[in-house]
């Protein structure tokens, strides 16, 4: 039986409303359980708010509300909004509900029975935006770095979680299991805050100056510091200790955060856990920051002229959930910041989603429509081999490996890489034409091409599940929940002769003046400059540059500097023209490895179609040919 899979976000904050920032981890757990699904695991989703501490108390009180009448409105706001967004998770745990104030309580006193907590006097810096003390070296100017705060100076009895004790456990801990913290940076990150002395962690605030939070058992003079209590909803929500629940998901939890709060997690969490005689979560995945550019999209933006665009309602109803949940997956390399704006939203549904997807569903099935009396064709046995069928099968691999390193944009940029290669099949195989004299061998062609999208819709459907079930409902394929990769991406279960239908356009294109009122895409430093356009490292991952041979070449009839070649690139082999004639004789360019950007559109020139282009060095007149320093398989990426 496969192993079960238990994926959490932070629970938010209630001193602000949602925002796309909070929307990206939230997505982003929905998508984790939606492909652990479609991998055949049973899986829990849990999500929530972190109700209690002196950030909330302060903001409740700003707006004149008590502290439970205050988390119950915003909380209420959060779930609201996730359900308006189509995320629906097994649970949504409050750090207020009873049944998290009672684990919270027996986990407090049982370290404090065992002696891992004890009493002592406290001077630091509290950072109320952070909840924490931070460290003389964690300030940048004498301010936090990630609030902009001068922090409080703090001096009180408080009780201490003997976190220190635990420290070289952590260390080797991290060194024996790789994965625990990834990507590899944040697991660095962590081993070198554990080069210092981490000390013992401050657990409790005396309710004289907050009485906002859970009491601890072993003194009602004090209630438990905000991070003790909120990381243990991670339990709470499997129903530790006695449900069968805890048993079956704890061992798989995944906590996913953005990197503002890995020490909690990554240090206080573990040691906790520890001291608790509870085994580690899995996994700690821990992404960048979204930002615009006025920096990382925070609570302060909801207040100001951005609003609109960084508040996740206005944004899901402008797009449509699913074009919003492909760009959030899709322009996020996971662990690295990523830049948000309308512009690069509107880009992907243009290109990705409209151009590559929706028009190729729409042009296949119209295709079917006028020559096969819109009944899916018979497969045909080509004896020139099938360049889909080859990348169709392959792509279940290539992706579990992507997801199992969590590079999820790798994995939709290999779906969306099959979708291409679909439209460079047809463009090929032009059915439009064949048909006319080779009516099986066209319908042959158009079966793969509905195969392979039917195939490319199953692998998107986590991200995108309601255009891909409208998707494969378009090609007669039914699904209910979702679908299963291992099964319904084998090649060849597209059934002949069922009838296929033309539905709404999947993903109608956005025309520019939609996005009018959006603010300058990018800042005046990275506008356009005399040598050309400042482009994101996304928006670079989108060329296709790949090495290849050049395995024969001619010169272009008629022509002074036209060179028609066929390259190949891996198993893909294509013809490219280029102007390069006056500076290399055809012949001295067979048998040389070049470099290509692979998913450049077709284009035709001299009446030849040219599937690619070679990237050269251009001086003038002169040209020199991008080639390697040594030997390299052809169709490796160059990035
Ligand atoms: N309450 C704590 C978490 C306790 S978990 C036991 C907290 N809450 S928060 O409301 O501040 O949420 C922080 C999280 O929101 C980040 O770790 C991330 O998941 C998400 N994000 C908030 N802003 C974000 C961006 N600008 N970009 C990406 N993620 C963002 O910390």
């Amino acid at each position: 039986m496969k192993p079960a899979y238990y994926v959490t976000t932070p629970i938010y904050y209630v001193n602000a409303e949602p925002h796309i920032g909070h929307t990206y981890t939230t997505v982003l757990a929905d998508v984790f359980a939606r492909i652990h699904q479609a991998m055949g695991q049973d899986t829990f989703f849990l999500t929530g708010t972190d109700e209690h501490g002196e950030k909330i108390a302060r903001a409740a009180a700003a707006v004149g509300k008590t502290p439970q009448g205050y988390v119950d409105d915003v909380s209420r706001e959060f779930r609201t909004v996730w359900h308006a967004l189509g995320l629906s998770p097994d649970r949504f745990i409050r750090t207020t509900d009873p049944e998290h104030v009672k684990v919270v309580t027996s986990i407090l006193q049982k370290v404090h029975d065992q002696g891992d907590i004890y009493f002592g006097e406290y001077e630091g810096l509290y950072c109320v935006g952070c909840e924490r003390f931070l460290t003389e070296k964690e300030l940048v100017e004498g301010l936090c770095p990630d609030h902009k705060t001068a922090p409080e100076r703090v001096k009180e009895g408080n009780y201490f979680f003997r976190m220190s004790k635990f420290q070289q456990w952590l260390i080797d801990y991290i060194h024996d299991n790789p994965d625990f913290i990834r990507p590899e940076r944040y697991r660095n990150e962590v081993l070198s805050t554990l080069k210092d002395d981490i000390g013992d962690l401050s657990i409790s605030r005396p309710k004289k100056r907050l009485s906002w939070g859970i009491p601890l058992p072993f003194d009602p003079d004090h209630v438990c510091y905000v991070w003790f209590d909120a990381l243990i909803n991670y339990l709470t929500g499997i129903g530790y200790p006695d449900e069968d629940r805890f048993r079956r998901y704890w061992d798989e939890a995944e906590h996913l955060i953005a990197k503002d709060i890995l020490k909690p997690h990554g240090i206080y969490w573990p040691t906790m856990l520890k001291a608790a005689g509870i085994p580690p979560y899995k996994h700690l995945t821990v992404h960048g920051y979204w930002k615009t550019v006025e920096g990382k999209i925070s609570k302060s933006l909801m207040s100001g002229k951005l609003r609109n665009m960084v508040a996740p309602l206005p944004l899901f109803e402008k797009y449509g959930p699913d074009a919003v949940r492909y760009y959030l997956m899709a322009d996020m390399t996971l662990g690295l910041d990523a830049q948000f704006t309308e512009d690069n939203i509107v880009t992907r549904i243009n290109s990705d989603l409209a151009n590559d997807l929706g028009n190729l569903l729409s042009r296949l099935v119209n295709m079917v429509k006028s020559a096969y009396d819109s009944r899916i064709p018979e497969p045909y046995d080509d004896s020139m081999g099938n360049p889909l069928k080859e990348q169709a099968e392959r792509l279940h691999a290539t992706v579990i490996e992507h997801i199992d390193h969590v590079r999820l944009h790798q994995a939709i940029w290999e779906v969306m890489q099959l979708v291409r290669r679909i439209n460079r099949y047809i463009e090929e195989t032009a059915p439009f034409k064949l048909w006319k004299f080779d009516k099986s061998r066209a319908g042959g062609v158009l079966y793969n091409a509905l195969e392979s999208l039917r195939i490319a819709a199953v692998f998107l459907h986590p991200i995108m599940p309601n255009k891909m079930s409208a998707l494969l409902q378009q090609l007669g394929w039914h699904i209910d929940g979702s679908p299963l990769w291992i099964e319904q991406s084998k090649w060849g279960m597209l059934q002949s002769g069922l009838p296929i239908e033309l539905g709404s356009h999947l993903f109608p294109r956005i025309e520019a003046q939609a996005v009018e009122e959006s603010p300058p895409p990018v800042a005046a430093s990275q506008r356009p400059t005399e040598e050309g356009t400042m482009i994101t490292f996304q928006e670079f991952q989108k060329m296709d540059l790949r090495v290849a041979d050049i395995l024969s070449a001619e010169r272009v009839p008629d022509t002074k500097n036209l060179v028609k070649m066929e390259i190949s690139i891996g198993e893909d082999k294509r013809v490219i023209v280029a102007g390069i004639a006056q500076k290399y004789l055809p012949e001295n360019l067979v048998g040389r490895q070049v470099v290509v950007v692979a998913n450049l559109a077709p284009a035709k020139i001299r009446g030849i179609d040219s599937n690619g282009m070679l990237l050269a060095a251009v001086d003038g007149d002169d040209l020199a040919l991008v080639v390697l320093d040594k030997p390299c398989r052809p169709g490796t990426k160059v990035h």
